[in-house]
């Protein structure tokens, strides 16, 4: 029954595209909970979360912002000093986390010494101190840095179109991604970075890049992180919880002090540094703060542009969530640009479908250098910049972009954009993944035209 195909696959969310063209292939999946599909071409599935639209999903109303009794880490007790004065960088004292008297500690935006002692759980303020690799964030509040997305960062497969990647999630870290994004699907009881479906691109389990994302931390602690957990299944939030706490990661998660918490109320980088509180994870379905007060609901925190864009033009307009004013989108959320090019790969013909539903979105591997661009003509990363900015008076707080280590004149061409956003100076010579370069262009010449096999029972020569 193709006919009960929603007819705009462009107002369902990316999971759902690609959900269709599992469909379309017959595959059964009985390992998703809330959403059935089983059947053939001709007897098509039972969509039970009626996850078309989003429009059923409850979002906490700007009415319902009022504190709550998240004040877990006392954020208030932290006194920053501003970098126009210059000190030393000092902790006097402990956090609150760990003694019962209010504390006083100080992380600046002045690179010095540190005179003081810390004695925070995480790593304490020592010598040179840079938040997120700039003196200058340290004062910044998290809500007012331009970061750049990974778009699926676990998905790194070598020649596979359900790739979005090509250096590890190690690499994407050291190189100055600043927000994990990526599918997730419930499986056997654990949560999988799976891409549409495990049979299609399953990369593992998803505490493993959890704790992959641990060990950076440890590595790296002055680095303020972001998550942005899909949730494609559209669980309940509480499945994902086992794989945080074994993975080690919760100590590291941000707790708001309001819920939703907006953008003139976030703490600075500084300041979560000194809590050890340094990262930041959402959700994009089914978030529950009063169930998991860590993960945050994304819709109510930041709005989306249009997703799964196949048109260049990139438009900056709001998107997700659905009926969220003008004003607040503008005066009260942060938001994120979809800057991620696909190519819709026509399925019509394989199957004998004809009136053009039979669709599957991959990335834009050809024209990636352009997408990812740092000059402002047509419509590259820095024309989303600057449109943006133009229209909503600030720069995305988040650039969702694939293969992030691609770009002209230079790879690293997506952290030069951001730091335009950012008003700081940004040198190529950092990026990308060097040692992994020749593998990973040799990778992105075999995607120009990847044969795409699996669960969907056929092959597809993408010739892009
Ligand atoms: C710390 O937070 C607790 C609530 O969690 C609050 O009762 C206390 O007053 C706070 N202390 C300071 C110094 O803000
Ligand atoms: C602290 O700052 C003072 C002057 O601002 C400087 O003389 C001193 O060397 C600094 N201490 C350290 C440990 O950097
Ligand atoms: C951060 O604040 C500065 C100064 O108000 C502003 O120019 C910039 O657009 C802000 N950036 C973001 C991402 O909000
Ligand atoms: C789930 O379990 C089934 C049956 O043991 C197995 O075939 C499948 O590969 C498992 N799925 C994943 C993602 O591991
Ligand atoms: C969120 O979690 C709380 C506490 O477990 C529960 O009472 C509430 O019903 C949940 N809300 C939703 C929308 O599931
Ligand atoms: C892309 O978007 C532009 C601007 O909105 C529009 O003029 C153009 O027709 C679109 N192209 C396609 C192929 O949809
Ligand atoms: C982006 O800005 C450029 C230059 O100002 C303009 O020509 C273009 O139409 C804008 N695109 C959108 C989608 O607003
Ligand atoms: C992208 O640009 C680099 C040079 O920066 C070049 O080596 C590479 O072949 C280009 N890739 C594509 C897909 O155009």
């Amino acid at each position: 029954m193709v006919s009960s195909w929603p007819r705009k696959l462009t107002t369902l969310p990316p999971s759902i595209l690609l959900l269709l063209a599992t469909t379309i292939a017959s595959v059964t999946a009985a390992d998703t909970s809330s959403i059935s599909y089983t059947g053939t071409i001709s007897t098509l599935s039972t969509y039970s979360a009626s996850a078309f639209t989003g429009s059923q999903y409850t979002y906490p109303t700007l009415s319902s912002a009022l504190p709550t009794t998240l004040n877990t880490n006392n954020a208030s007790s932290i006194i920053i000093v501003s970098s126009n004065s210059p000190s030393n960088a000092t902790a006097t004292g402990s956090s609150s986390k760990s003694t019962t008297k209010p504390s006083r500690t100080t992380l600046h935006g002045s690179s010095h010494r540190s005179t003081g002692t810390a004695t925070t759980s995480a790593a304490g303020p020592s010598n040179t101190v840079k938040c997120n690799g700039w003196t200058e964030f340290c004062d910044r509040s998290y809500s007012n840095i331009t970061y750049v997305c990974a778009h699926n960062s676990a998905f790194v497969v070598p020649n596979n179109a359900g790739s979005n990647q090509a250096l590890p999630l190690r690499t994407q870290l050291d190189d100055g991604i600043r927000m994990v994004q990526g599918e997730t699907h419930y499986v056997n009881g654990s949560i999988y970075n799976c891409h549409t479906t495990c049979k299609l691109l399953d990369v593992g389990l998803w505490e493993a890049e959890l704790a992959t994302v641990v060990d950076w931390l440890k590595d790296n602690p002055y680095e303020v992180l972001s998550w942005l957990v899909v949730n494609s299944d559209f669980v309940n939030v509480e499945k994902y919880v086992p794989a945080i706490e074994a993975s080690g990661i919760l100590p590291y998660l941000y707790v708001p002090k309001h819920e939703p918490q907006y953008r003139d109320d976030w703490p600075t980088l500084g300041e979560m540094i000194l809590t050890g509180k340094r990262v930041v994870m959402y959700m994009d379905y089914n978030a529950n703060q009063t169930a998991v007060p860590y993960i945050l609901d994304e819709f109510s925190h930041m709005w989306e542009t249009p997703f799964s864009p196949t048109n260049r033009s990139f438009p900056c307009t709001q998107q997700r969530p659905p009926g969220l004013s003008h004003a607040d989108a503008k005066n009260k959320l942060m938001y994120l640009a979809n800057h991620n090019l696909n190519t819709p790969i026509d399925l019509s013909a394989l199957i004998g479908e004809t009136d053009g539903h039979a669709q599957i979105l991959i990335p834009n591997t050809a024209d990636i250098n352009i997408t990812n661009g740092a000059f402002d003509q047509f419509s590259q990363l820095e024309a989303t910049r600057l449109n943006c900015t133009q229209m909503w008076d600030h720069p995305p707080n988040f650039l969702l972009v694939d293969y992030y280590n691609y770009g002209i004149p230079h790879p690293g061409s997506v952290f030069e954009v951001a730091a335009r956003a950012n008003g700081v100076a940004y040198n190529y010579d950092s990026c990308c993944g060097k040692t992994s370069a020749s593998l990973a262009s040799a990778s992105m010449r075999v995607s120009l035209a990847a044969v795409l096999v699996g669960a969907l029972g056929f092959s597809i020569l993408l010739v892009l």
